[in-house]
C-alpha cells in the first residue's frame, strides 16, 4: 500500500473513492458538504429520507457522474460527543473493509479532518494507516483451495486541513505503515500452527529479518549454549520435548553504539501443553498462541527497522515447547536458574516465568536502559482484565506510567497492577529459594513477583498479554497486540 497526504477541497481531489464522515443528527459539513455539492445534494436527500443517519458502522456508497472522484463513501460516526481515538479507528476500519469490497484502486479519507479528542494530524494519520493495515490483514490460512483474490486497493490518501500539517501527517503515515507491517508479522507468526512455528522456525524468521534489514542482526543460541550459560530454569521447560529450544537474539542498531539499548524480552513457548501438569483439552489448541510475546518482539524489531528509529533495541526470545515426555520436569523438581537462585517447580504449567527469568538474567549483559518483557503469562490476568487491557507490572512506577501513556496514545491500552511484598510471600518454598507457582489468588501479580526476583538493579516492566494477544471463538486469531503500544513507547523514547 502506498500512503499519501492530501490538502485542499475534496471537490477537486481526483480519487476512485472519497471517504467522508457524518455524525448522528449533525449537519453535513466539511468534506461531506463539498462532495454533496458535487453530487447535486444526493447526500442531503438521503439524510432527509432517513437512509443515512450517521450511526456508527453505517456505510453508504454513492457513485458520481461529475467531478474528479468516482465514488463517495459516507461513514456513520455515531454521536459527536466523545468521538475519540477508539471510535475514529473503528470508523477507519469500517471504511477500509468497505473500500476493499469495491473495485477502487485508490481512496482518500477525509475522516482525518474530523474532531477526534486528544489527537493531532500525526496521530490521525498514523491511526488511519494502522487501522487500514489491521483490517486488510489476511490470516495465512492453510487450505486446499485457493482463497478469494486480494482487494484491488493499492494507494490510500489521508487529508489534512492545512498545508503546514502535511509533514506531521506524512510522518504519521510512515510510522503507522511501519507499525502495521510489524503487527502483521506478529499476527502471521502467532497464527501459525505449532507444528510449523517451532523454535527452529522462529530462529529462521529472525535470520530472515536480519537479511531484510541492514540495521538488524540475529544470533541464535542452541541448547549447548544455554547449558554453558547455566540456564537451568529455561532448560527444565524444554526437557520434555524432542524439539530443540533456542534463545534468539535480535539487535536493531539505530543509535550510536554506546547508547544503552532497550531490551525487549518475548515469551516464545511455541506450544504449551502444560507439561506433566497437563492442561485440560478445551482450548488447548489456543496454546499455539503462547509465543505471541515473542512474535510481538519480532514485530517491534521489524517496525523499528521500517521506521529507522533512532534507538538501539535488543530483542530476546527464549523459544521452546512445553511437553510431557519421559524426560520432562516433574512437579516438585528443583532447578537452578542462571542467576544462581533455586526454584521448586510446583507446577510445570507455570513455564513462562521459568524461561523468562533466565532470559532476564541474560539481558543484564546488554546494560539496558530499560527491559520490557511481553508474555501470555497467566490465565489469572485474563480473569482480572479480560480481553481488553494488558496488565503492566514494574519495579519502576514511572516506567509503568510511560507504558500506560503509550497504550492510551496508540489505542492499545494497558493497566498498572501492583507488586507488593505480601504477594512475594505466596511464592515461599520449603525446599528451594522460592516456588514457581502458588495459590490462584492474585495469579497475574505473583507471576510478575517471580520475574521481579531476577531484575534487581534494572529498570524493568512486564506486560501480561494473556487476555489481549488473541481472540477466541469464531474470531480466533492473533490481534497483533501489544505491537502498537510497544512502538508508541519506543517512538516517544527515541
Ligand atoms: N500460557 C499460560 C497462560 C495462559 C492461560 C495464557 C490462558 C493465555 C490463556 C501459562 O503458561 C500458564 O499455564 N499459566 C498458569 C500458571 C499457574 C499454573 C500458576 C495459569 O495461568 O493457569
Ligand atoms: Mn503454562
Ligand atoms: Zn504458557
Amino acid at each position: 500500500m502506498r500512503f499519501f497526504v492530501v490538502t485542499g477541497s475534496a471537490a477537486r481531489q481526483k480519487t476512485d473513492c472519497a471517504i467522508v464522515g457524518l455524525h448522528e443528527s449533525a449537519a453535513i459539513s466539511g468534506a461531506a458538504a463539498q462532495l454533496d455539492a458535487v453530487l447535486g445534494g444526493r447526500i442531503a436527500r438521503l439524510v432527509k429520507l432517513g437512509d443515512i443517519r450517521g450511526r456508527a458502522g453505517e456505510v453508504t456508497l454513492l457513485d458520481t457522474d461529475r467531478g474528479p472522484c468516482r465514488r463517495v463513501m459516507v461513514i456513520g460516526l455515531g454521536k459527536k460527543d466523545g468521538f475519540g481515538r477508539k471510535r475514529y479507528q473503528k470508523a477507519m476500519a469500517t471504511a477500509a473493509a468497505a473500500v476493499a469490497r469495491t473495485g477502487a484502486h485508490d481512496a482518500v479519507s477525509y475522516l482525518s479532518l474530523e474532531t477526534v479528542a486528544a489527537t493531532d494530524p500525526y496521530y490521525r494519520a498514523r491511526l488511519a494507516a494502522e487501522a487500514l493495515g489491521h483490517t486488510l490483514y489476511r490470516v495465512p490460512a492453510i487450505r486446499s483451495k485457493r482463497e478469494r483474490a486480494e482487494p484491488p486497493l493499492k494507494s490510500f490518501g489521508v487529508a489534512v486541513a492545512e498545508r503546514d500539517q502535511k509533514a506531521d501527517a506524512e510522518r504519521g503515515l510512515h510510522h503507522g505503515q511501519a507499525v502495521a507491517a510489524g503487527t502483521a508479522l506478529t499476527r502471521d507468526l502467532a497464527n501459525l500452527p505449532a507444528n510449523v512455528c517451532t523454535p527452529t522456525y522462529l530462529a529462521g524468521r529472525a535470520r530472515e529479518l536480519a537479511r531484510s534489514y541492514k540495521s538488524v542482526r540475529a544470533q541464535v543460541l542452541e541448547e549447548r549454549d544455554l547449558k554453558r550459560l547455566k540456564m537451568g530454569s529455561f532448560l527444565s521447560v524444554t526437557a520434555g520435548t524432542d524439539e530443540p529450544a533456542k534463545l534468539i537474539v535480535m539487535r536493531y542498531a539505530g543509535a550510536r553504539a554506546k547508547d544503552a539499548p532497550i531490551v525487549l524480552v518475548g515469551k516464545g513457548v511455541t506450544f504449551d501443553s502444560g507439561g506433566i501438569s497437563l492442561k485440560q483439552p478445551p482450548g488447548m489448541d489456543e496454546m499455539k498462541f503462547d509465543m505471541t510475546g515473542a512474535a510481538s518482539v519480532f514485530g517491534a524489531i521489524k517496525a523499528a527497522a521500517e521506521i529507522g528509529l533512532k534507538a538501539n533495541i535488543v530483542g530476546l526470545v527464549p523459544a521452546c515447547e512445553n511437553m510431557p515426555n519421559g524426560r520432562a520436569t516433574k512437579p516438585g523438581d528443583i532447578v537452578r536458574s542462571m542467576s544462581g537462585q533455586t526454584i521448586e517447580v510446583i507446577n510445570t504449567d507455570a513455564e513462562g516465568r521459568l524461561i523468562l527469568c533466565d532470559t532476564l538474567t541474560y539481558a543484564r549483559r546488554f546494560k539496558p536502559a530499560v527491559v520490557v518483557d511481553v508474555a501470555t503469562l497467566t490465565g489469572a490476568c485474563v480473569i482480572a482484565l479480560g480481553a481488553h487491557l494488558t496488565a503492566v507490572m514494574s519495579n519502576d512506577d514511572d516506567l509503568a506510567a510511560e507504558l500506560e501513556a503509550a497504550g492510551r496514545r496508540a489505542e492499545d491500552r494497558c493497566w498498572h497492577m501492583p507488586l507488593a511484598e505480601e504477594y512475594h510471600e505466596q511464592l515461599k518454598s520449603n525446599f528451594a529459594d522460592f516456588a514457581n507457582a502458588c495459590g490462584r489468588e492474585g495469579g497475574a501479580i505473583t507471576a510478575a513477583c517471580f520475574l521481579a526476583k531476577f531484575t534487581d538493579g534494572m529498570r524493568w516492566a512486564h506486560l501480561d498479554i494473556a487476555g489481549t494477544a488473541y481472540l477466541t471463538g469464531a474470531q480466533k486469531g492473533s490481534t497483533g497486540r501489544p505491537v502498537p503500544l510497544l512502538m508508541d513507547f519506543l517512538i516517544h523514547r527515541a
